[in-house]
């Protein structure tokens, strides 16, 4: 599915589509398949489950569970605002479990309580706070109750080393909404999101965070 709108303030990808399997290891620090598989854990996935990915990039994450899931009545509907990064996943042909849509996260087009498991890795520090909150309140309404959203990305830094790690990235990138995570409103916007179960499970290199917020 490609949205009829896709405009949004949201930082796109579609630039770097060509190169983004190349690139990733390198700005992860080697680290993106371990939160690939982490996250697959976390979400303890069963071939029954209907999993939501946001930000999906060119769909490395549903690759990976492809290869440990052998969906039956489930599924992974990955989702991201770049329609050269999802015509990427598309031509990987993963088969009729991954569905690719180049649709808004900010905007989803799905029913409410369409899945029961969702996750975003590296995607919240793409957008502004506004469209963090207003994304994560669109996860909410498409998950059932009960279900878990596992999110990885930058947060506010804990040591030296995570601090300067964050300020080459928005020196590089010229990024602002970098700067917001740094300050620690990743955090804040599940405060002001639907989600009201929230919990840390994980950090790295003192700037990476993982969490669950669960909808009950
Ligand atoms: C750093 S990439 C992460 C890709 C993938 N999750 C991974 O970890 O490799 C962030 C992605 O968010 C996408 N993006 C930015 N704004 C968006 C929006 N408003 N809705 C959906 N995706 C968006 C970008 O196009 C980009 O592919």
């Amino acid at each position: 599915m490609i949205a009829e709108d896709l405009k949004t303030r949201g930082r796109t990808l579609d630039h770097v589509a060509g190169l983004y399997d190349l690139i990733i290891p390198i700005v992860s620090l080697g680290r993106s398949n371990y939160y690939f598989r982490r996250t697959i854990k976390e979400l303890n996935i069963t071939p029954e489950d209907k999993v939501l990915d946001i930000g999906c990039g060119t769909g490395h994450f549903s690759e990976l569970i492809l290869k440990v899931i052998n969906f039956k009545s489930g599924s992974i509907t990955a989702i991201d605002a770049a329609i050269k990064m999802i015509e990427k996943a598309q031509s990987k042909n993963l088969g009729e479990s991954a569905i690719f849509d180049a649709v808004l996260a900010e905007n989803l087009p799905y029913d409410d309580n369409s899945f029961n498991k969702a996750s975003s890795l590296f995607f919240f520090h793409h957008v502004d706070y506004d469209l963090k909150v207003k994304s994560l309140n669109e996860i909410y309404r498409v998950l059932k109750n009960d279900s878990d959203l596992i999110i990885i990305d930058i947060d506010k830094p804990t040591n030296f080393f995570g601090k300067f790690c964050i300020l080459c990235g928005e020196y590089l990138f010229r990024q602002p909404e970098i700067k917001e995570n740094r300050l620690g409103f990743l955090p804040k916007s599940f405060k002001e999101s639907k989600f009201s179960e929230v919990e840390i499970l994980d950090s790295w290199f003192g700037y990476v965070s993982m969490y669950k917020l669960r909808k009950n």
